[in-house]
């Protein structure tokens, strides 16, 4: 058995947290193990559970259209979420959850050691970036990210509920997306690539999915800190 499908098995198994208990299965990501884009959500909801792969639901379905939109199929890809496991009621993730699953998720991106992350919302951006800054004001712009580049953008659910606007932004983040992975192919890495953006804090995250694109940081100062491309 292979690093990654060692992790995968362990990741199954696991019971770290109270959510194994609740899950029908574990949802541990699904695609290429040699991608050069991983993207990352949030958490399974009630579709990802019960088929074991992230983004199968109505966000998925749209995550999927971005994707051909640029030239690129789920297979090409890698997905994964920051929890491995579905929170009950798709409630947010709680502190506890994040900090004892995203081991998995951190060594996921070490073993794919792909060129470009993609985060999908808040919970990935702040915690891939180490920020309390949201999304919205975030997006947009690319990111030094452990030595790759980093792309947040919003989540397809926001997206759902955010009407034309929100997904003329994301349709030109995915753009900023195809455009990365085609000058970093002709262009090789930047040697001041690796730089970890400094951690500026994390903020108790809005008590549900709706509010929370709505309680930002969104201090310029916040942004700068953060190591822009
Ligand atoms: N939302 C996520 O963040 N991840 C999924 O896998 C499905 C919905």
């Amino acid at each position: 058995m292979g690093a990654f499908e060692t992790l995968e098995a362990e990741a199954t198994a696991c019971t770290l947290c109270p959510l194994h208990r609740t899950r029908t299965q574990v949802v541990f990501g699904v695609g290429s193990a040699t991608a050069d884009v991983v993207f990352v959500g949030e958490a399974p909801g009630y579709h990802e559970d019960h088929e074991g792969e992230p983004f199968v639901g109505k966000s998925g379905a749209l995550l999927t259209r971005l994707l051909h939109e640029i030239g690129l199929a789920r297979e090409d890809v890698y997905i994964a979420n920051i929890l491995k496991c579905r929170p009950p009621d798709n409630r947010d993730p709680l502190p506890g959850e994040i900090e004892v699953c995203t081991p998995y998720l951190d060594r996921q991106l070490e073993l794919i050691d792909p060129r470009v992350v993609v985060t999908l919302g808040n919970f990935a951006t702040k915690y891939l970036l180490e920020t309390s800054v949201g999304v919205t004001r975030l997006r947009g712009n690319r990111y030094r990210f452990r030595g790759r580049v980093l792309v947040p953008t919003y989540h397809p659910a926001a997206v759902l509920r955010g009407g034309t606007t929100k997904l003329e932004e994301i349709r030109g983040d995915f753009g900023l997306v195809r455009r990365t992975i085609d000058t970093r192919r002709a262009v090789p890495a930047p040697a001041t690539a690796g730089t970890a953006p400094p951690p500026t804090g994390r903020q108790a995250s809005p008590p549900n999915r709706a509010d929370r694109e709505a309680a930002e940081e969104t201090s310029p100062a916040h942004v700068e800190q953060l190591g822009l491309f």
